[in-house]
């Protein structure tokens, strides 16, 4: 059977920081406590101009560029995100005529929350291997900013927006790529992170937006546990499945989301701390483009290298996870 192996990955941020002393003019809080509680130290947020499609083509340039292939050599493209442009068509679309790919090309957005580049990538490796695709682009792509509620201290500190991709691509070699990927969800939790309206169950309305139901809420304490119990559990699988211990895995990208939930995952899994790429002090929770982000600034900093077997983490809204083995 043909590998699917990461050709390029490429991500943009947002020009505009807004760190924790810009926020405490904003809410009741402190640069102190968002540090001490999360970890996060500023993130970046797109300007009203900008919508989600617009950060998920700049980093897809980079992409396609780093795989060194054209727009026109993608077969499938698919959009992970919890912001999306519009209700109604897909991001995905949007992104496809942005960039200029044909229009054969299948496109389609997924909702999987912050774990929705690896739904992302598992759905892209599986098409390729099945189907007559040579090219995927996936993108997790988010402008959370639009959808944070500023008056929120418990939730607007923690969010960021920005946007990461990879292209994914079959080649005749074995053992290499992707090696292994384990997705689940439990539905039980949906009410702990959610956007109470503006879908089907509750139609925007007058009401609607003055009671702020078109913004995410959070139940953060139990989001919390469940991120490190669920997390916990899914890497431990992977890691059995393939009978890897810590000391064979060079890199670990978890979901960027709290300092702690990384602190505690990687105490509890056995990993030395600096196995854990962290970026999130400086873009906060970008959900889905989170571990493309890191992939790609871990990538040009040099900290993979070919032959390198990396673990990707991810856990979101619903709530989703999943892990991902891919040796580079
Ligand atoms: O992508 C996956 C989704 N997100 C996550 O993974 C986030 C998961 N949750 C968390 O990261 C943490 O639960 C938070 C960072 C959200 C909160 O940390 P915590 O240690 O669980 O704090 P808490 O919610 O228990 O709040 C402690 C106190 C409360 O005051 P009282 O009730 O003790 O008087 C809050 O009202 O801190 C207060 N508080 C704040 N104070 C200053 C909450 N937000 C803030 C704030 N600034 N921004």
């Amino acid at each position: 059977m043909a590998s699917v192996i990461i050709a390029g990955v490429g991500s943009f941020l947002p020009e505009r920081v807004l760190t924790n002393e810009d926020l405490s003019k904003i809410v009741d809080t402190s640069d102190e406590w968002i540090r001490t509680r999360s970890g996060i130290r500023e993130r970046h947020i797109a300007n009203e101009e900008e919508a989600c499609s617009d950060l998920a083509v700049k980093a897809a340039k980079r992409a396609i560029a780093d795989a060194k292939i054209k727009p026109a050599d993608i077969d499938l493209l698919i959009v992970a995100t919890a912001s999306p442009d519009l209700m109604l068509p897909s991001t995905a679309c949007i992104v496809q005529r942005l960039l200029g790919i044909p229009a054969h090309t299948t496109c389609f957005d997924i909702a999987a929350a912050c774990s929705g580049f690896l739904y992302a990538l598992e759905i892209a490796y599986a098409q390729l291997q099945t189907y007559r695709y040579k090219n995927t682009l996936i993108i997790g792509a988010e402008k959370l900013s639009s959808v944070v509620d500023w008056s929120d201290r418990t939730t607007c500190v923690l969010f960021g927006d920005g946007a990461g991709a990879a292209v994914l691509t079959k080649v005749d070699q074995s053992d290499i790529g992707i090696l292994g990927s384990d997705l689940g969800a439990d539905g039980e939790f949906v009410d702990n992170l959610y956007i109470p309206a503006g879908g089907s169950r509750s139609p925007a309305s007058v009401k609607s937006v003055e009671t702020k139901k078109h913004f995410i809420q959070m139940n953060g304490r139990e989001v919390f546990k469940s991120a490190v119990r669920i997390m916990e559990t899914v890497a431990r699988e992977m890691m059995k499945q393939h009978q890897l211990t810590p000391d064979q895995i060079s890199l670990v990208f978890p979901h960027q989301a709290n300092s702690r939930i990384v602190d505690a995952l990687a105490n509890n899994l056995g990993f030395p701390p600096e196995k854990f790429y962290v970026n999130l002090d400086r873009y906060g929770n970008t959900s889905s483009a989170s571990i493309p982000i890191a992939l790609d600034e871990a990538r040009r900093a040099g900290r993979i290298k070919p032959g390198d077997l990396t673990l990707m983490i991810a856990f979101g809204a619903g709530f989703t996870y999943g892990a991902t083995l891919v040796r580079w």
